[in-house]
């Protein structure tokens, strides 16, 4: 079976592509701290405990795994405390990655598929985001996804390192068999939140800034199903392993949805209310951020189908409500 090292693997996003790869007869290997992955999303394949900045246990895991493509997810990614904390995200994520790379290096330079961000394009005015727009990231979360970008084009002039860059929109959703679904500690995204509102677990949900120049007021973004953000990294791994070259596609929908409508979606779907009250701009959110999905389309032959906003919220409602047995079984994730 092809084998495939998934750094990040016990994540939100590493965990759904890991049974996507499963599925399509790939063998996924997890590479992951744990820190904020979870064990218990580990199903489809052998974990690897391991930091990333441990450049000996990086390299050793390389050397033992052999693998035949590499998916790297591993990543601090809370915008703002990337701000307040920049060291912190330049040294876990940049040199991360180059420990990782140079493991690779040393090894038989498998391809990669990199996960980074719509981040990076910053406040470009563009209505729908091709890969075209010029990159101009605001903070240094998105500072670091872009330099490893660069990274990844200077380590392929000089070791043949083919890769594949996937930017995303705003990751959503969650499994629809709810095996997996996304925990973050602390949740700031906004479907959870909303949820956690209607369900009464939360106090009211906050709506960031109502004054923007969008239709009513409020940020809208493009919200993409997971499980269609897995579909893509197989793609783009398969891609890679038949030989194909270096890419960069934006993984979006190319619909944008509004804070209040999204907050719309959950209350009808979880047949409550959202509790919600308006409340100043959170500093550094762009207005409106929504791909061209042009070239994923036709690049990758990626079409989303499990993206409908009424889907996304009803599988993160799903997965919200079977997470509660998932979290309290004896031995099961406690981070
Ligand atoms: C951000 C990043 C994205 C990154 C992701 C990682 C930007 C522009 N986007 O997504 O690249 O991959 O985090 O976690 O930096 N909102 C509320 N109330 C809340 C929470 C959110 O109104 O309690 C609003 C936000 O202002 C935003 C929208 O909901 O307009 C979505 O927010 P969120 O889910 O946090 O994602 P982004 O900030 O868009």
């Amino acid at each position: 079976m092809t084998r495939i090292l998934v750094t990040g693997g016990a994540g939100y996003v590493g965990s759904h592509t890991c049974k996507a790869l499963s599925q399509a007869g790939m063998e996924p290997v997890v590479f992951d701290h744990l820190i904020s992955g979870h064990d218990w999303a580990v199903k489809w394949g052998d974990l690897e405990v391991g930091d990333l900045l441990d450049r000996d246990r990086i390299a050793e895991v390389v050397g033992r795994v052999c693998p035949e493509g590499v998916i790297h997810f591993a990543s601090l990614t809370y915008v703002g405390e990337s701000v307040t904390d920049p060291a912190k995200y330049w040294h876990n994520n940049v040199t991360g990655a180059i420990n990782l790379l140079d493991a690779l290096t040393a090894a038989n330079v498998p391809p990669m598929v990199f996960s980074s961000s719509c981040t990076v394009y910053g406040m470009t005015d563009a209505d729908f985001i091709a890969e075209t727009v010029p990159v101009a990231p605001i903070n240094p979360y998105g500072n670091t996804k872009r330099a490893i970008e660069i990274m990844l084009q200077d380590y392929e002039v000089a070791t043949g390192l083919r890769h594949i860059v996937l930017r995303y929109f705003n990751a959503a959703g969650c499994d629809a068999d709810a095996e997996i679904g996304e925990v973050h500690e602390p949740e700031t995204h906004l479907i959870p939140l909303a949820i956690a509102a209607a369900a009464g677990d939360r106090a009211a949900l906050k709506i960031f800034g109502t004054d923007y120049p969008t239709a009513d007021g409020t940020c809208v973004r493009d919200y993409i199903h997971v499980t269609d953000l897995a579909d893509a990294h197989v793609r783009a791994l398969r891609q890679l392993l038949d030989g194909g070259g270096s890419d960069v596609f934006n993984l979006g929908v190319g619909d944008g949805y509004s804070v209040r409508e999204v907050v719309d979606t959950v209350g009808r779907v979880v047949g409550t209310p959202v509790p919600a009250e308006e409340d100043a701009r959170r500093p550094g959110d762009p207005a409106r951020l929504v791909a061209d999905a042009t070239h994923a389309r036709d690049g990758l032959g990626w079409v989303p189908s499990h993206s409908s906003l009424d889907n996304i919220v009803a599988t993160a409602w799903n997965w919200y409500q079977a997470q509660t047995q998932i979290l309290s079984r004896p031995g099961d994730g406690s981070d």
